[in-house]
């Protein structure tokens, strides 16, 4: 359970802030929301979310969210001219980082938050906008337990799945390796579903038998009906995807881990970005695979589960 008095600060209204903010105004939180765009958070002052003009308008919070892009991202909203900590006064006590962002820019951030007095909570997630609605997002989060058991309520509220790893910037590791599994994974899928089709089984049926065999998971299930019906608006960019592949490979040099097949997969979500296909979801690399391949797809046409509900 939240303290009622606390206030809750959200900065970021993108297609992951949104659902997120949301999910905590509609708890009856009281929640202040800030994006560069305005516009994309206005319609969350019908669950009750307050809309602030300004970052500094959140630095009276006492926990505040972030969901933006990149660590650049992130150090502006927080650091730069005009950023969250440009006012000077009153400061929040805890900030929940929950971008995609490297080890090392996470430690950059405790560092400039910590000489203002404020915890860092590392809590990147696991989950598209789709996933966040359904009430199925993950949080990893690590950092000071203070800061973690302060966020806690707020987390709860937004997600069921919240795991502490410890201190410092180990949640922004698992979720680095977490992406890369889902690149991975989804050209690995991509590859089969083309094999399959190619040789003359349905993309439906064929992910029919996979979605309900021991290799079926929550990920296959939800991305079916892309591959099926080829809907590909956005959940994820490929050039987040790319950011999330490079930054598992940055790892990877640093640690001294070789990683084959992170390294082709992240190329290929590089060709999918130079073929121009990168306004649509991630899950085009079906249709890069079928390129390759010498084989038109079609949309099926097929009612598909998602397995969200
Ligand atoms: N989508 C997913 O499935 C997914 C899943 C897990 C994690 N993530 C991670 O979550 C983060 C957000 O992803 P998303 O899909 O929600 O992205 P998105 O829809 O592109 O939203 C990005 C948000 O960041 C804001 N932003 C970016 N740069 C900014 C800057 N310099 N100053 C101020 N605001 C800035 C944008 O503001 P504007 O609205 O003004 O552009 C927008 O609110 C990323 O780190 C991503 O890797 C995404």
């Amino acid at each position: 359970m939240g303290n009622d008095s606390v206030k809750i600060g959200w900065i970021g209204i993108g297609r992951m802030g949104f659902e997120m903010a949301a999910r905590l105004a509609k708890s009856g939180t009281d929640v202040t929301v800030w994006n560069r765009t305005r516009t994309k958070a206005e319609p969350l002052a019908q669950y009750g979310a307050k809309i602030a003009d300004h970052l500094t308008d959140l630095a009276s919070c006492d926990i505040v969210f972030c969901v933006v892009s990149t660590w650049d991202d992130v150090r502006e909203v927080v650091a730069g001219p005009a950023g969250l900590l440009s006012g000077g006064g009153k400061v929040p006590r805890v900030v929940v980082e929950c971008s995609s962002i490297s080890l090392e820019g996470s430690a950059e951030l405790r560092g400039l938050l910590a000489r203002r007095g404020i915890e860092l909570l590392a809590a990147p997630v696991s989950g598209n906008a789709k996933v966040i609605k359904a009430g199925r997002l993950s949080f990893v989060c690590s950092g000071p337990k203070t800061a973690f058991d302060a966020a806690l309520p707020y987390l709860g509220k937004i997600a069921p799945a919240v795991t502490y790893v410890g201190e410092g910037e180990l949640a922004r590791i698992v979720k680095i390796c977490h992406n890369v599994f889902l690149g991975v994974v989804t050209q690995s899928l991509a590859e089969i579903t083309v094999l399959a089709q190619k040789a003359g089984v349905p993309r439906h049926a064929f992910l029919d038998f996979m979605n309900r065999s021991v290799m079926g998971s929550t990920f296959s299930r939800y991305k079916t009906p892309a591959f099926v019906n080829l809907d590909f608006r956005v959940t994820f960019t490929p050039k987040l995807l790319r950011k999330d592949m490079d930054l598992g490979l940055d790892a990877a040099r640093r640690y001294d881990v070789p990683m084959p097949l992170a390294s082709i997969t992240r190329d290929v979500v590089q060709t999918l970005i130079g073929r121009g296909m990168d306004d649509e979801d991630f899950a085009k690399l079906l249709v890069l695979q079928a390129e390759a391949s010498g084989l038109a797809l079609e949309a099926e046409n097929v009612p598909v589960d998602d397995g969200l509900g």
